[in-house]
This record gives structure tokens, C-alpha cells and sequence, in this order.
């Protein structure tokens, strides 16, 4: 072929879009809708992400909230940009909160109750986002989430199930959560309405994050810490402050890969890993999807990284993660050796490299002018710590969990960690939400991100896997099957229950040890080769993903 006729194919595929044609993926129909909508009406991605934010913290309680936090990744105007609103510990918080007299980690403490909340950040990031990139006026995006929590909405039976299970599992450990004084009237499957979040809402569509973060929603979140012995203080609050960031970027095969920084693991964690597979490409050769051996070296590849994610990741503010080094091509060459594509290399013997997070809620937009963000937002564990902010009617986050609260002592999700993500004052914890775009040519061919705790990095992988090797459509690609290996606990597999039966058994015939769950559900938007866009939530779940028409 001619360079005048490769470059003619080139510039056509970066122009190929669909006029007019924008996309939502979204983990309900209530977000979906509100946020298609915001698009029709001329706003942006960032605009329809924003009342999906709001949204989901009336119509998602498990994961979408007000008393959370959450990582934006955009691409807007043809630039990359990247907004933490992670949360933070308080002042009070310090190295050793979570260890009793003998030193041992008191597990419950970080995820339930009063003190396992880091200070929220989602209303700060939704409002530093707006003040951006946004296009409608700020009282206009939040006004849905109003609606929905004035006027109540009806429980999908997925949600009014989740509860119930919620609420059984209080009633056998309450650890002094009021959840059920606020959510178990969702269970009747009736018009749910929420009338302290429709105030605490109003007041921030009115006063912006002064109302949240110094005004009565901040007076009522501290008298009702004071009230049951929590640590975040007016001063905490009146602190904090979301943070601008310089996503991660590598090229990998033709596409330019954009991730999450640190705080989050999932950038570093994600590109690692492509780049090691590109160093074992050749091991792929013949190797059918979700087969016995690419499951296998799917699990080799996590080993490396998951050992330098334990020991160099955190806070960039507090430690100085080596960011640079870990993504270095030969770097990652040597790293790539320790793979083992025919049987499972000993755990033992994978250390750092260098010498010297269980619900979270993903969504995803593009406009019709081609940008598009990527947004993971998340309270920890599903409802969180359990409190409901008396008087202000929304849910707190049990993230400090994510916190390594004593070397080597796994979290809620196995994850081990030291120096670089210990506990202190005004820090952000390690986390694994990963929202991703994957750009061509300047334009976003692919968006993607999931819920899961450390899952979260395996399932964005395999979205990007199952699209850009086997070439799936959006549908395809999110239901795939998907697993996750993360180098402790040794030799084990964690996989969804629709892995192939006879997959599952040659893993185990390997010497793994599986371990069959649900993953969080990946909302993924792809560009298709005629420039269409093609959106899809995971049909487990109870999202909804739309191409939205707009003029
Ligand atoms: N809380 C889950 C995460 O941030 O990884």
C-alpha cells in the first residue's frame, strides 16, 4: 500500500464519527436517562456526567453518593486531564487507629461504623469539574437527582434484593449502623422518596460545595459525627479540596492508553500489565479467550504488578510513588520475565521490582463532539460505612479501609500494603478504580471503567483485552467471563461462575484454587470502524447504556 494511501485511510478513520451521535453507559436507567437527556439538551459529557453523579447518589445507594469520592478522567477539547476527589483520612486519624492492645488489625472497624469514613470529596470533584469544563448552568445538572429524591422512585427488585441482604447482614452485626432506619422502607418495592437528600441536594444545587463543606450540610455531618464518636472535623471539611492530576499515558499496539494516576494502583497496575503482555505476545499465539492457558498467563501477568503495587503505591502528596520507573520499557521487559506461560510461577519468589479496593460504581459519556469522561466514583463496600448523615439523608464511605492498616495485613480485598499507603492525617488511600480511554488518531475509540474493588483493574483489562485482541463487540465484551489474580492470596483465581466448566477444571488440575463471585459491572462505550458508537452495560447488573441522536 502507497504512505499517501495509508495516510488517506488514517485521516479518514480520525475524522469517522457519526454526526450528532453521543453515548451514555450507565449503572441504572434513572442516571442513563437523566444523563441522555443533558446531552440532548447541548451539554457536554462532562455536564451529563455530572448529573449522573448526582443521580446515582438518590437512585445507587450502594455506591453512588454524596459522602463518597471518586476519579474523573476527561477527554475534553482534544486534551487529556484528570480530577481526584478521592477522599482523605481526617486529622485525628493516625498510623495505628485500627490495631487493639496486642497489635492485631481490628477488621470491622475500617468498614463499618463511625470511623470508617475518610473525608468526602464527590461534591467538591463534581463542582471543580463543572467549574471546568462545564457548559449548563450547575443548578440545572443537579436538579434531576432532586426530582428523584423528592418525588421518590421506584426500586428495581435488584436493588429492593440488595437491601434486604444488606439489612440481614446488620440485624446479625450492626456495629451501630442506622442504614435501616433510612433505606428499609426501599424494600416494599414503592415509590421511594428521600426528603433530607432532596434538601441537603437543593441546598448544593443553591450554594455550590460551600453548603457540603462549611454551611448546614457540614454542620449537620460533624454534630452527627461528635454524636457517635467520629473523627472528620468542620476543619476537615473546610480543607479539603479535589485535585487536578496528569493521567498516566503509554501507547500500546496502535492505541494511546490514558488511566488513572495515584492515588489510584489501577493505572499503574493496568499498563503494566499490557506492557508485559506485549513482551509475551508470542505466548498468546493459539491461545483461544478464556482459555485454561490464557487464564493462566493472565494471572502470571497480575503476579509483578500486584507485588509492586503492595509496596511502591499511595498518596503521591505523602509518598513519593516511582511512577516513571514502574512503567519503563525495560523495566517492564525484566519484569516480563518472570512469567511462567506453561505453569504457575511460586509466589514466594515474585518481589517489588524496583531496586533501591466492595462496590464502587463506574459510568461513562460521549458527547457529540467527541469527548468523553470516564468516571468511577465509589463509597467502599456496598452503603458504605452503613451511617446515614442524620438529618442530611445521605450515606458515608467506610474507605479508610483501603488504607494498609498494618503491613502485610490484607484489607477487605486481599490487598496487602506498607509505608507507601499506611495511615495519616490529611492522606488519600490506595485505590484500584481505573476509569480508561483508549485514543486513536486523536479520537476516543473506547471508554471504559467497573466496579470491584482490586477486580476493578483485572475487569478494565479485560474490557481493553476482549475489544482490542479478540475484537468483541461492546455487548460481547462486557459479559465476557473475566477473572482476577493478584498475587496474594497465592495461586488464586477468582472467577466469574460463567467461566467454562472445563476451564475451571484445568486451572485447578494447574494448582490454582478458584474461587467463583459476580465482579462489578464494567459500562463500556466503543467507537466502531464506520465511526458509530456502540454503548453496553453488563447484563448482570441493572445498568443501561443509550446512543443518544442529538442535533
Ligand atoms: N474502594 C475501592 C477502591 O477505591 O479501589
Amino acid at each position: 500500500m502507497s504512505r499517501l494511501l495509508v495516510l488517506f485511510i488514517s485521516i479518514c478513520w480520525s475524522f469517522s464519527v457519526v454526526a450528532g451521535q453521543a453515548a451514555v453507559a450507565m449503572p441504572d436507567s434513572y442516571s442513563a436517562k437523566a444523563a441522555a437527556k443533558v446531552l440532548e439538551e447541548g451539554g457536554n459529557a462532562v455536564d451529563a456526567s455530572i448529573t449522573a453523579g448526582f443521580v446515582l447518589a438518590v437512585t445507587l445507594p450502594e455506591a453512588g453518593n454524596l459522602g463518597g469520592g471518586g476519579f474523573m478522567l476527561f477527554y475534553q477539547n482534544n486534551k487529556t486531564d484528570f480530577l481526584d476527589y478521592r477522599e482523605k483520612a481526617p486529622q485525628k486519624a493516625h498510623r495505628d487507629m485500627y490495631l487493639d492492645d496486642k497489635g492485631e488489625v481490628q477488621t470491622e472497624k475500617p468498614l463499618y461504623g463511625i470511623l470508617a469514613s475518610g473525608v468526602p470529596g464527590s461534591v467538591m470533584g463534581l463542582w471543580q469539574a463543572h467549574q471546568k469544563y462545564g457548559s449548563l448552568p450547575w443548578e440545572r445538572l443537579v436538579q434531576p437527582a432532586i426530582e428523584l429524591a423528592e418525588n421518590g422512585f421506584i426500586p428495581h427488585k435488584k436493588l429492593q434484593a440488595y437491601v434486604q441482604e444488606y439489612l440481614d447482614e446488620i440485624e446479625a452485626a450492626p456495629h451501630g449502623r442506622n442504614f435501616a432506619k433510612y433505606f428499609a422502607a426501599l424494600t416494599g418495592g414503592q415509590r421511594f422518596k428521600q426528603p433530607e437528600l432532596a434538601a441537603t441536594l437543593t441546598r448544593i444545587a443553591k450554594q455550590g460545595p460551600k453548603d457540603f463543606y462549611e454551611g448546614e450540610t457540614a454542620d449537620k455531618l460533624v454534630s452527627f459525627m461528635q454524636h457517635h464518636g467520629g473523627l472528620i472535623s468542620k476543619e476537615d471539611l473546610k480543607q479539603y479540596q479535589a485535585q487536578w492530576r496528569t493521567p498516566l499515558q503509554k501507547s500500546w499496539r496502535s492505541y494511546e492508553v490514558v488511566s488513572a494516576p495515584p492515588p489510584s494502583s489501577g493505572g499503574l497496575v493496568l499498563l503494566q500489565m499490557l506492557a508485559m503482555l506485549s513482551d509475551k505476545i508470542d505466548c498468546l499465539e493459539d491461545v483461544a479467550h478464556n482459555s485454561t492457558r490464557y487464564v493462566h498467563l493472565l494471572a502470571e501477568l497480575a503476579k509483578p504488578a500486584f507485588a509492586d503495587r503492595a509496596e511502591y503505591m499511595g498518596d503521591p502528596d505523602f509518598y513519593p510513588v516511582p511512577v516513571q520507573k514502574l512503567l519503563d520499557d525495560a523495566y517492564l521487559a525484566e519484569r516480563a520475565k518472570l512469567i511462567n506461560p506453561i505453569k504457575i510461577s511460586e509466589t514466594e519468589a515474585i518481589k517489588p521490582g524496583l531496586q533501591e479496593s466492595e462496590n464502587t460504581t463506574h459510568y461513562s459519556v460521549v458527547d457529540k463532539w467527541g469527548n468523553a469522561v470516564a468516571t468511577t466514583t465509589t463509597l467502599n463496600l456496598s452503603f458504605g460505612s452503613g451511617m446515614v448523615v442524620e438529618g442530611a439523608g445521605f450515606l458515608l464511605n467506610d474507605e479508610m479501609d483501603d488504607f494498609s492498616a498494618k503491613p502485610g495485613v490484607p484489607n477487605y480485598f486481599g490487598a496487602v500494603g506498607k509505608d507507601a499507603n499506611a495511615i495519616a492525617p490529611g492522606k488519600r488511600m490506595l485505590s484500584s478504580m481505573t476509569p480508561t480511554l483508549l485514543i486513536k488518531n486523536g479520537q476516543v475509540q473506547m471508554v471504559t471503567g467497573s466496579p470491584g474493588g482490586t477486580t476493578i483493574i483485572s475487569s478494565v483489562y479485560q474490557s481493553i483485552l476482549n475489544r482490542v485482541l479478540f475484537n468483541m463487540d461492546a455487548q460481547s465484551l462486557v459479559d465476557a467471563p473475566r477473572v482476577h489474580h493478584q498475587l496474594l492470596p497465592k495461586n488464586t483465581i477468582r472467577h466469574h461462575p460463567k467461566l467454562d466448566k472445563t476451564v475451571q477444571d484445568g486451572l485447578v488440575k494447574m494448582g490454582y484454587t478458584l474461587d467463583a463471585r459476580r465482579f462489578g459491572d464494567l459500562q463500556v462505550i466503543v467507537r466502531d470502524a464506520d465511526g458509530a458508537l456502540a454503548a453496553a452495560s453488563e447484563s448482570s447488573g441493572r445498568g443501561l447504556s443509550m446512543v443518544v441522536e442529538t442535533k
